[in-house]
């Protein structure tokens, strides 16, 4: 059997979750949830209970919780969203390390003459709070510090972060997807004014997540149509998914502890059989990371070689590059943290779930102590 771990990438649908969402994907309830009739009211209440769960999840207050379809448009529409309701092109700050869902929109601004800069990390990938001086410059229109990376697990100090613009009234924005369901998520205490979340990241459907939006925010929808959603995100909503947004969403705050301490077990069961293959390396091994997350590299093995490999023996992990044209990139996480390109190249990256034992992470380490001992060393970098 598959040896899933894979889990920063997605989850498996929690069972229980797929039975709270089964009504509404295969009756007895359906509607549109901006219906007046009965169907309608049913499927509205389903929305604002769900509402109540994400907002509990996160310690924010149900009106502030946008509903969209996941990470990916969450962080288009704090970037575009701020941008648009902004006088013209002003600045940007965001960390060297957010995703490529933060980070292209931004870069999308910056053709159109934002000033767009980073906020540098040290080598351990933790933002250097003392890097920025919010006195020096104009006033960004947004900042972005993720909660948690996607590659490496690092913690960011966000509510640090948050402290040293509040003064100006900037606004801060937080991508919490990777962390929510296995580190504490806190909007009203990290005084951030949005955050985006993801579904799929914690045993939840794919294609729903929401931007936490407080009430002082000022955006502009992206999209045109109906008053759903605040104004802010009009169509009519995903009822079945928001719905398992919002049960995994619970469940993964009630048992965030344990599923925490199983991951972490797993984290360092893996770590220490990995420190004892030669050319191992920890990425962001000295921060605090998500219990979950392990990037590392085998000198002289290539990333997506090792990937593979784990592939063909029944293993699923991801690799930390991206192909650009062809041609593998270094991880732009890795880059900002100072790890040379060729190093960078090696990055493999494992996520696991609370569902993970220990036996998988025995077999992960008797594959890849194959792999260093036979064929990555001739490989070549694709
Ligand atoms: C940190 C982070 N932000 C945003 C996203 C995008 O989320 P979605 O897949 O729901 O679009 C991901 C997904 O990998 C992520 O890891």
């Amino acid at each position: 059997m598959t040896v899933y771990l894979d889990n920063n990438a997605s989850t498996v649908l929690d069972e229980r979750v797929l039975e709270a969402m089964r009504p509404y994907l295969a009756g007895p309830l359906w509607g549109n949830a901006s219906s007046l009739h009965r169907h309608g009211r049913v499927m509205r209440s389903a929305v604002e209970r769900a509402r109540e769960q994400v907002a509990r999840a996160v310690n924010a207050h149900p009106d502030q919780v946008i509903f969209t379809s996941g990470g990916t448009e969450s962080n288009n529409l704090a970037v575009l969203g701020v941008a648009a309701a902004a006088p013209g092109p002003g600045r940007l700050l965001i960390s060297a390390v957010e995703h490529a869902s933060l980070r292209e929109p931004a870069h999308a601004l910056a053709r159109r003459g934002w000033r767009v800069e980073e906020w540098p990390v040290d080598g351990e990938g933790r933002l250097r709070l003392d890097a920025v001086d919010p006195a020096c410059g104009p006033a960004p229109a947004l900042v972005s510090v993720m909660a948690a990376n996607n590659e490496n697990g690092v913690l960011q100090p966000v509510a640090e972060a948050a402290a040293l613009w509040r003064p100006l009234g900037v606004p801060v924005h937080c991508d919490a997807a990777q962390a929510l369901g296995k580190v504490p998520v806190d909007f009203g205490g990290w005084g951030v004014q949005l955050m985006t979340l993801s579904a799929h990241k914690l045993h939840g459907p794919q294609g729903v997540g929401a931007l936490v939006v407080s009430q002082g925010a000022v955006l502009r929808p992206l999209l045109y149509g109906g008053r759903h959603e605040r104004g802010l995100r009009p169509g009519t909503e995903n009822v079945a998914g928001i719905v398992g947004f919002g049960a995994a969403a619970e469940l993964a705050v009630a048992e965030l502890a344990e599923r925490a301490a199983r991951m972490a077990a797993l984290r360092e069961r893996f770590e220490a059989g990995l420190r004892r293959l030669p050319g191992a390396v920890i990425f962001g091994d000295g921060a605090e990371r998500l219990p979950n997350t392990v990037q590392f590299g085998l000198r002289g093995c290539h990333g997506e070689t090792v990937l593979l490999q784990l592939d063909r023996a029944g293993i699923a992990v991801s690799s930390g590059s991206a192909c650009h044209s062809g041609v593998n990139q270094p991880s732009h996480v890795l880059l900002a943290m100072g790890v040379a390109p060729e190093l960078a190249l090696t990055a493999v990256r494992v996520s696991f779930s609370p569902r993970n034992r220990a036996e998988d992470v025995d077999r992960l380490l008797a594959a890849l102590a194959e792999i260093t001992a036979t064929r990555c060393a001739q490989e070549t970098p694709a």
